[in-house]
């Protein structure tokens, strides 16, 4: 075909060295190759596929919102917001805009972020969704056409792979802006907030001075992002790189990049292991990058031999932990550190003390990508989900871990000004089952866990928990400073979250004194829309709003 390829039809928006925005065009076809397929894809569900199972992530407050909402402004506040919320807290999560054609994982919505615009002590709220080339092309078409991780189990799952394969290859969908659904996490970095899932590219998604939220399109870094792009980089506080990673199917598994404070993308580092993994989570210290080889395998064979999810648990190997100067162009100078078998999604914290890394870790026993898949059980037995320090010894080799809590704990944050630096307090949610959160726990690192406890108490370690109490759920709890840096106290500030009553329906965001771990909140703000359960959280501050305005 004459004239210019896809990729060189691209139009380029935004200015600036290594920032520069890549407008998401995407070109899909309709016709008759897209019905015959669709066709096709009808036939394999009808045949294969058990249509009366129930979709557990998509009921209850779980459900997709159907639409999007402009700020709504003037909410209702209960107690204050102090001024260091002045910005916008953001929340992301999986919100299928098209009905699933056949199975649906917790993994597979596309991206809403759902927002609250603070300033001077006033709440608006706002839910966009983060519109990428999947979601624009599923519009176009009006039906769900991108392969789905809920349907990637046995045989009925490589032939979806194969659906996907061809939908592909005949160009009824447009590949070249990737097919992720952003719905992971958002960061903040070079002047931009990025929407991220672990399978694409970042997302930039502009914060208006009102509080709406544009997704203006995409980053390859000048052309030089050619892999995926983790939903869990790390901003280094004090020098302002970004440090991720990419994970593949094919080699090389694993590619390690640097990314300058100007938003200059350094040159790949692949990262040699022995086959394709989930890598969901890494971490950073002011010397060096900790990569994590856990058993959850990516065995398309087992998924078809053994009617298996595509990533699968090898109970039988050891877990892997990859130590590497921060800076090094290969990955020559890696040391591996091996520990029990475990799976891990999320990291707290990592820091360099004498001879050792420390990792502070929220390690899965008995990981199970199938539990947040299809028609599930309310409450989940057997997972544990507890925090743990992890420490690898760059002298003696030795690696050795300790349990710091009971089950179940996860999406951990700290003070961000202390991200790969030795610091204190950690704050997680408390989990009843994977999916909902009961309440917020703050952990001192200083003080030693209580043995004996069954469940998650305050009392040695436990500084605080806030429970959210009967019927009613949270999401990831932010840590906003009250002043940002680390010349004040680690945990003066606050936890910011998202909360949901399944009693009455109604959703709010909550702000507790992360301090005091108080049980009454410093704000309460009622929301006009529920916001379903979803995954990371991020705060926007006053000054990072200001400064990717300029975009
Ligand atoms: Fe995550």
């Amino acid at each position: 075909m004459a004239g210019k390829s896809q990729a060189e039809k691209k139009q380029e928006i935004g200015v600036g060295a290594g920032s520069t925005v890549v407008e998401v065009n995407p070109k899909p076809q309709k016709g008759l190759t897209s019905k015959l397929i669709d066709y096709l894809e009808k036939l394999i569900v009808k045949l294969m596929y058990d249509t009366s199972q129930s979709h557990h992530y998509l009921s209850g407050n779980f459900a997709p919102v159907p639409d999007e909402t402009p700020p709504v402004k003037d909410l209702p506040v209960k107690g204050y917001l102090p001024d260091c919320l002045n910005g916008e807290f953001v929340r992301v999560g999986p919100n299928p805009k098209l009905v699933p054609v056949a199975g649906y994982h917790w993994f597979d919505g596309d991206g809403m972020i759902h927002g609250m615009r603070i300033k001077d002590g006033k709440a608006a709220y706002v839910r966009r969704f983060v519109r990428t080339s999947r979601l624009k092309q599923e519009e176009f078409f009006g039906g769900a056409k991108f392969m789905k991780v809920g349907d990637l189990k046995g045989l009925f799952g490589l032939l979806m792979v194969y659906m996907q394969m061809l939908r592909a290859k005949t160009k009824v969908l447009d590949m070249s802006y990737g097919n992720g659904t952003g719905n992971t996490n958002l960061i903040y970095h070079h002047g931009k907030l990025l929407a991220l899932q672990e399978a694409d590219k970042p997302y930039v998604v502009k914060v208006m001075e009102d509080g709406d939220l544009q997704t203006i399109g995409l980053l390859d870094y000048e052309k030089r992002l050619k892999h995926s792009f983790t939903a869990h980089p790390k901003v280094d506080p004090f020098t302002g790189e970004m440090f991720t990673f990419g994970y593949s199917h094919e080699p090389p598994y694993v590619t390690y990049r640097v990314i300058s404070k100007d938003g200059v993308m350094h040159d790949p580092v692949p990262i040699t292991i022995s086959e394709p993994i989930m890598m969901h989570d890494f971490a950073i210290t002011e010397n060096y990058a900790i990569f994590m080889d856990l058993p959850l395998y990516f065995r398309p064979k087992e998924m078809v031999k053994e009617k298996k999810l595509i990533f699968t648990f090898d109970a039988t190997k050891k877990a892997r932990f990859g130590v590497l100067p921060r800076y090094a162009k290969d990955d020559l100078l890696i040391k591996w550190f091996e520990l029990p078998n475990c799976f891990i999604f999320h990291n707290a914290n990592a820091w360099e003390e004498e001879d050792e890394i420390v990792l502070i870790t929220c390690r899965v026993q008995n990981p199970d990508l199938d539990m947040v898949s299809g028609d599930v059980k309310e409450k989940l037995e057997n997972f544990t989900n507890e925090l743990y320090e992890m420490r690898f010894n760059m002298k003696s080799g030795v690696a050795s871990q300790k349990k710091l809590s009971e089950a179940a704990v996860d999406f951990t944050r700290v003070n961000e000004s202390y991200t790969g630096r030795k610091q204190r307090y950690v704050y997680g949610t408390i989990l009843d089952s994977i999916a909902k959160v009961t309440g917020v726990v703050k952990f001192d690192l200083h003080a030693e866990p209580e043995p004996g406890k069954g469940k998650i108490e305050v009392g040695g370690n436990v500084k605080g928990i806030f429970d959210l109490g009967p019927g009613r759920f949270g999401s990831e709890a932010v840590f906003v400073p009250s002043k940002p840096g680390t010349t004040s106290e680690e945990d003066d500030g606050y936890l910011i979250f998202f909360a949901h009553d399944e009693s009455t329906g109604k959703s709010s965001v909550n702000v507790i004194d992360a301090k005091t771990m108080s049980a009454d909140p410093v704000a309460v703000v009622e929301l006009p829309h529920r916001v379903p359960y979803g995954f990371h959280a991020f705060f926007v501050s006053e000054e990072q709003l200001q400064e990717q305005a300029k975009l």
